[in-house]
């Protein structure tokens, strides 16, 4: 029997780790959404096309082919899976992900996904848009002081140049703008769990929600 969890919150929560490492201990597939959103923002970006719902936007859309491959994105055939992971793609996808056509464009393709077997799917409306049945649905937060702590350490870690309050300060306008746009705001999804991991470890995130699958997994079979 193949099943769906999601799990849903905003920027820089540990969700990508979280999904990732959960998928992994349950040994089912992991679904990043958001990547999918950041290769569409580039190309529409690429293309000059603005980020308004209009005619141009849809013939534009109609034209570009997503894939996903493994863990690769692939658009129009091209693996964008390294240039999509920038600062500047954080804020185009912000932008370009607002606007309801091109939600309508992503949404077939992630809801397909599921028909492959088992997966945690990783986004900001996969609990209440695309997967409304999943198996089980989490929402996973912090406070935007720790997620811009944990954006900070991961890029210093990573030798990328970081200034906290700048991180802290983009943080809060992602925040205004996926809770505010009019198609398929962050909300908290009907019947998800809902976890602050401000004071928790990624490994206690993970074990959590493991758990409470396995449990839910295991009153289907009784
Ligand atoms: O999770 P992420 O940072 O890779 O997501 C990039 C952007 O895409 C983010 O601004 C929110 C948006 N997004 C979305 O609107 N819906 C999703 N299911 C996933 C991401």
């Amino acid at each position: 029997m193949s099943y769906v969890v999601t799990i849903d919150g905003p920027a820089g929560a540990g969700k990508s780790t979280v999904a990732k490492d959960v998928a992994s201990t349950l040994g089912i597939k992991y679904l990043d959404t958001g990547a999918i959103y950041r290769a569409i923002a580039l190309i529409l970006f690429e293309s000059e096309v603005k980020p308004v719902d209009d005619d141009i936007m849809r013939r534009a859309l109609e034209k570009i082919s997503i894939e996903l491959r493994g863990k690769s994105v692939l658009v129009n055939g091209f693996d964008v899976s390294g240039e999509i992971r920038t600062p500047e793609v954080d804020e185009l996808s912000s932008r370009y992900s607002a606007i309801p056509s091109v939600r309508q464009a992503l949404l077939g393709l992630q809801k397909e996904q599921e028909k492959h077997g088992s997966i945690v799917a990783e986004g900001r409306d996969v609990g209440s848009v695309v997967f409304p049945d999943a198996k089980a649905k989490f929402f996973l937060t912090a406070s935007p002081e720790a997620r811009a702590q944990r954006r900070y350490r991961e890029r210093i870690t990573k030798g990328i140049p970081a200034d906290y309050d700048e991180i802290l300060q983009a943080i809060k306008e992602r925040d205004i703008n996926d809770s505010t746009r009019k198609t398929s705001p962050l909300t908290v999804p009907d019947g998800a769990i809902y976890l602050d991991t401000s004071d928790m470890t990624e490994e206690e995130a993970v074990k959590f929600i493991t758990d409470k699958v396995k449990e839910v997994l295991s009153h289907e079979t009784e």
